[in-house]
């Protein structure tokens, strides 16, 4: 294990994409931001050093961060911002987790700019349970925003309603020739014939998920949120944002230029935005005037797709990798996911988008949550987020406008110590069904079932998978739909679960765990460092 340090410089540069110049936030000037490389038991050292007139926090997203939330980002749960001209250091130990990974800012909407792979090898003699690729390559997708993505955000508030989309869909930060001013705006990853590589897929995009293909060439799924999984081959893949799949391909067709390309998966009626990025696979040697062919993408609403995919993924289920699935549970616990309108009057309209968990939409609090949880401050939250909806309705039946009356809370709810939980994620018909990648940090749980329409506690629990689900940290509830997730509450702190569709979070669909300590201070969260953002 080995002491790695990185210096962060959070600051902001001109940036041109789509003819437009724009000043953007960055890490050391880059877009996107550098790739922090380590190796399963390492211990990071990431000094970030803010210089930019916004308040800054870095989330590594799907690292654990055993008893050590201080060290995992979103600024008011577990620490205050950095400000301007303040320094913190991340202080990261790597233990049980090998594979892709990635950081990004963690508040506001500043993600949109800010972001970078984690890539962490596998001890060292240790290989992947795969034939050794000839070479790898970060695959990093993303949005492009022509105006100030803060700006665009505060107008959608103001007025009550969705912020517009981006303008492009970026890899590696370049949204590819099929846009404007674009050419040189290209990424292009070059390979030759008979070798196989890996390429390690980020979907950074703050508000869509992804289908990705490369023309001519199958994907062969090894890995997702550094989880290694039974390889399957498809022709395209499926990624939510905060999600991350390594794929192998094999450069096994006639040496020419390919694209590879990302768009939407769009399945909520209200929106349309099939804007394609590409990038180019080009075999050694061939001169840049060959014309690449797009690759065949699921169609924008290709739900059947998604559903397909995502039934494929399992867990590889050896002695070395796999990790225990809770089989008895301790705590059922059963959430809504429902949008809504709220009274605004500040609203043009008078009202405004919202966004809830059990019909409560989450307020941030004003200091972090870590803090208040492991100083016993009292009055920053509650710890009565209730374990089932209020009110249990046809969750999946006709549209239904009212939002049931959404209540407004610092709510979490309290898990004891090693205790077992499973928590059924319901998408519900409030306003409209949607697919809600949730994410939930300091772990990774199991996928035991999922379904279309209503979670049925007396038949679908016989159809669990509990010998080799998928292991991951970010998951689709599929639109009018759930999912059925367990984990073992073993990483004592504050935790928080949302949305990872930015605008959803925003919206308050979100919420956190805490999880008390466990008997002995082996088994407690760490004490705070000394150089921790005070509020
Ligand atoms: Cu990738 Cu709470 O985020």
């Amino acid at each position: 294990a080995a002491l790695k340090t990185y210096q962060f410089d959070v600051q902001v540069k001109n940036v041109s994409r789509l003819c437009h110049s724009k000043p953007i936030v960055t890490v050391n000037g880059m877009f996107p931001g550098p790739t922090v490389y380590a190796r399963e038991g390492d211990t990071l050292l990431v000094n970030v050093t803010n210089h930019a007139q916004y308040n800054m926090s870095i989330h590594w997203h799907g690292l654990k961060q055993y008893r050590n939330g201080w060290a995992d980002g979103p600024a008011y749960i577990t620490q205050c911002p950095i400000k301007t001209g303040h320094s913190y250091t991340y202080n990261i130990t790597i233990t049980g987790q090998r594979g892709t990974l990635w950081w990004h800012a963690h508040i506001f909407w500043l993600r949109a700019t800010v972001y970078g792979a984690i890539v962490i090898l596998p001890k060292q003699g240790t290989g992947f349970p795969f034939p050794q690729p000839y070479k790898e390559a970060n695959i990093v997708l993303g949005e492009w925003w022509n105006n100030d993505v803060e700006e665009v955000v505060k107008q959608g508030n103001k007025l009550g309603l969705p912020p517009n989309m981006s303008d492009a869909h970026t890899i590696n930060g370049k949204p590819g020739p099929l846009f404007p001013c674009s050419e040189k705006h290209t990424y292009a990853l070059e390979v030759e014939q008979g070798k196989t590589y890996l390429l390690r897929i980020i979907n950074a995009a703050l508000n869509d998920e992804l289908f990705f293909a490369i023309a001519g060439h199958n994907l062969t799924v090894v890995e997702i949120d550094a989880v290694y999984t039974k390889p399957f081959t498809s022709q395209a893949i499926l990624i939510a944002p905060g999600q991350t799949t390594n794929v192998l391909v094999q450069a096994n067709q006639v040496p020419g230029r390919y694209f590879m390309a990302a768009r939407p998966f769009m399945d909520a009626p209200v929106s349309i935005d099939n804007k394609t990025a590409t990038g180019i696979l080009q075999y050694k040697g061939i001169p840049n005037t060959v014309q690449p062919v797009l690759p065949q993408l699921p169609a924008l609403n290709n739900t059947a797709f998604a559903l397909s995919f995502n039934a494929k993924l399992r867990s590889l289920n050896t002695a070395q990798f796999q990790a225990s699935v809770p089989l008895k549970v301790d705590r059922h616990l059963f959430y809504t996911i429902g949008l809504g309108i709220n009274q605004c009057t500040t609203c043009l309209n008078g009202t405004q988008l919202t966004a809830s968990l059990n019909n409560i939409t989450f307020v941030m609090p004003q200091i972090g949550l870590l803090q208040a949880h492991y100083f016993n401050t009292k009055g920053v939250f509650t710890t009565d987020f209730p374990d089932r909806p209020p009110t249990p309705f046809n969750y999946t039946g006709a549209p239904l406008t009212a939002n049931l009356g959404t209540k407004l809370g610092t709510r979490l709810s309290k898990l004891a110590f090693n205790s077992t939980v499973e928590l059924v994620l319901q998408d519900t018909n409030l306003l409209t069904v949607e697919s809600h990648p949730f994410h939930l940090h300091g772990y990774n749980f199991f996928v035991v079932g999922t379904g279309v329409g209503n979670f049925d506690p007396k038949k679908d629990p016989a159809k669990y998978n509990l010998v080799d689900p998928p292991e991951r940290n970010t998951i689709g509830v599929p639109t009018g739909g759930w999912v059925a997730l367990r984990f073992r509450a073993d990483n004592p702190g504050v935790w928080f679960m949302h949305c990872h569709l930015e605008l959803h979070t925003s919206w308050g669909l979100k919420t956190a765990f805490a999880v008390e300590n466990g008997k002995d201070s082996d088994h407690s969260v760490l004490p705070p460092p000394t150089d921790l953002p005070p509020c």
